[in-house]
């Protein structure tokens, strides 16, 4: 993958800045997840970890934390957002080597940013060898539900004094969800600076990970959300939670 293709510098900052919601609505319930690999002192590797907001929440609750993204410009946010983090380093999904880790986290569709569904299946499969026994697993998925919830989706806008994002919404297949998305950063003297990119995200039958996550020796589970009660309304409906616990030793 390029180096600039998802998150550039603006991107990154906007995020940071306007969408780290979701991060912050699920880390209550990931850190009431991970309670037990707390109490052991164990390693919580974090996939796509973006600006760092949820590391930040780890390490706030006393984790060990290796944060990983594929986005140069999150890592940068990252590096300052969680200094408490043991590592923030670069790692791209599929195939990049996932460290042996007591739990792998992973919240804002991260690996429906991969190619296509083996290429999910893949990291999957990677983040489920990665555990060591009795680890944890909690990842989000966009689901082939989320397509059909956002079939009619208007453009969406927001400005601030520092920046402002268009993104104009399509489905160019049933199973991929695209946005086009335009960044007009602030500059120090003034002046606006243009970005403009394309995300396109994979959308899956989230019913069928169960199976394939058993077949590496994780007992897993499909929700709606990380904690035991439901958000309130979905955030986004077809975004789908994945939570599982390593029963054996990764063949
Ligand atoms: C929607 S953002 C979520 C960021 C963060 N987890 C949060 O919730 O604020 C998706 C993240 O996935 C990362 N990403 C996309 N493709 C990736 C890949 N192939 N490997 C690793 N990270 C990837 C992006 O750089 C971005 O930081």
């Amino acid at each position: 993958m390029a180096d600039d293709l998802y998150y550039r510098e603006d991107l990154a900052l906007v995020h940071h800045q306007g969408f780290g919601f979701l991060a912050v609505q699920c880390a209550p319930a990931i850190v009431e997840l991970l309670g037990p690999v707390r109490a052991r002192g164990g390693l919580v590797v974090e996939l796509g970890c973006g600006s760092g907001i949820l590391t930040r929440a780890l390490v706030e609750a006393g984790h060990r934390v290796v944060a990983t993204d594929a986005s140069p410009a999150m890592l940068d946010l990252a590096r300052r957002h969680a200094p408490g983090a043991e590592d923030v380093r670069r790692l791209v999904l599929p195939d990049d080597p996932i460290p042996t880790a007591d739990a792998v986290v992973s919240v804002g569709h991260v690996l429906s940013y991969l190619p296509d569904a083996a290429a999910i299946d893949r990291a999957l499969v990677a983040a489920a060898r990665a555990l060591r026994p009795g680890g944890l697993l909690a990842v989000d998925l966009l689901d082939l539900d989320y397509g059909a919830s956002r079939r009619d989706a208007p453009d969406f806008g927001r400005v601030t004094d520092g920046w402002a994002i268009v993104t104009r919404f399509s489905l160019p297949a049933p199973d991929r969800f695209a946005r086009d998305i335009t960044t007009f950063v602030r500059g120090d003297d003034g002046s606006w600076r243009r970005d403009d990119e394309r995300h396109e995200n994979v959308l899956v039958a989230t019913a069928r990970v169960p199976a394939l996550l058993a077949e590496h020796g994780v007992a897993a589970t499909v929700g709606e959300s990380f904690g035991a009660a439901p958000v309130e309304p979905p955030p986004f409906p077809g975004l789908r939670t994945i939570v599982g616990r390593s029963v054996e030793a990764p063949a």
